[in-house]
């Protein structure tokens, strides 16, 4: 697939330095992406939720170098971080082609979460998100393009190279990436915001729960290649296209069962995944279980709509309507907390994306 966005060339020989800086948030996938091919490409359209407390702050310097090659130094959270600085070279370096003018420059580089490093949250997509936007602003900026608005398809796309989900982590509230019939402008390249939703999902809850705090057994891209020999692979590509299509019609009637409930199957599925892939993997912990048993309780003793999903990992998202915010604030203090590891919680609730931060 070619690519679809301009890219911009610097015409003069002087360079002009500067700084950028953006903050962009975590999101979780209600329909999950889970299998890829190609550059990047997903086998099936996801749907997620863009957070806002979690999230990623990066700022980047950027000024002339002498050599002709992308030159960067990288700070995580104020020190330096020879690991995540490879992988950030690396993700620079891939995509050279669509911006050249990188291998003008040399850019320092800071980030910073605003959830706990070691807190078991991926923070790959609000991190590659946040460096997309950075780096769509310098390319406009020094190729004489301005800088007030940043093509957020074009952003998508970028960040998407650095790790699938974060192409949703640029778009406002809702966001779909892959192709999908009823998704209007969907693409397999960059993420789109989803129409027609109803409000009661643009204030809706994730206190995500920290079970295990401990690193991922499989990364993401391993496990995504797990799916290339799983007998399960096809049916689950069809299987989630459905899905997009039925959330796409719970999201505009407001039906907030229906959404737990697919919300769950999903989770559920991603897992058995995961489990039945060889070698299997199983991520859930204990208390993982415990958590899962306790809100299904909850909700048959209660009626009270608060439901899961999982990403790649033990740590449970609790999902609820703002509406049910102060009975689902003592359930998960009061029953939930105990199950999590040192008590730890991330209040979250769907946000507006990335925000410029110089
Ligand atoms: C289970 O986006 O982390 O969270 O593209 O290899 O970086 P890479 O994978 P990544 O996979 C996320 C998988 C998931 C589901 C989802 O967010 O859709």
């Amino acid at each position: 697939m070619s690519y679809p966005f301009k890219i911009l060339n610097q015409s003069t020989s002087t360079i002009q330095s500067g700084r950028v800086g953006w903050r962009c948030p975590s999101n979780i996938a209600i329909v999950k992406y889970w299998g890829k091919h190609g550059r990047q490409l997903p086998r099936n359209a996801s749907l997620s939720l863009t957070l806002s407390n979690a999230h990623t702050d990066t700022y980047i310097s950027y000024k002339g170098n002498k050599g002709g090659k992308l030159s960067i130094s990288f700070l995580f959270e104020g020190e330096a971080n020879r690991a995540f600085e490879d992988k950030i070279k690396k993700f620079l370096d891939s995509v050279l082609d669509h911006y050249p003018v990188l291998n003008l420059l040399h850019l320092d580089i800071s980030s910073s979460n605003s959830f706990p490093h070691s807190s078991g949250i991926a923070s790959s997509a609000s991190a590659m998100a946040a460096i997309a936007m950075c780096i769509c602003e310098i390319d406009q900026v020094i190729s004489g393009n301005g800088s007030e608005t940043i093509d957020i398809h074009k952003a998508s796309y970028l960040a998407r190279l650095g790790s699938g989900s974060a192409s949703r982590s640029v778009i406002s509230k809702l966001g779909a990436w892959g192709t999908h019939a009823e998704i209007h402008d969907s693409s397999d390249l960059y993420a789109v915001a989803v129409a027609d939703v109803h409000e009661v999902f643009h204030s809706f809850h994730d206190d995500i729960l920290i079970v295990s705090a401990a690193e991922k057994s499989v990364s993401s891209t391993a496990g995504h290649a797990l799916m290339n020999g799983n007998v399960y692979a096809k049916p689950r590509y069809q299987q989630a296209n459905d899905r997009i299509s039925e959330l796409k019609k719970i999201l505009k009637s407001g039906d907030v069962d229906a959404f737990g409930k697919l919300a769950e199957d999903e989770a559920m599925t991603l897992h058995a995944l995961m489990m039945c892939s060889d070698p299997s993997y199983v991520l859930m912990e204990p208390g993982t279980l415990d958590i899962i048993r306790e809100i299904r309780n909850y909700r048959l003793e209660t009626n009270t709509p608060i439901y899961f999903t999982l990403d790649a990992g033990p740590n449970i998202h609790v999902l609820y309507p703002d509406s049910v915010k102060e009975d689902a604030e003592s359930f998960i203090n009061q029953v939930l907390v105990p199950y999590t590891a040192n008590g730890r919680v991330i209040k979250d609730i769907v946000g507006n994306g990335p925000k410029k931060l110089v």
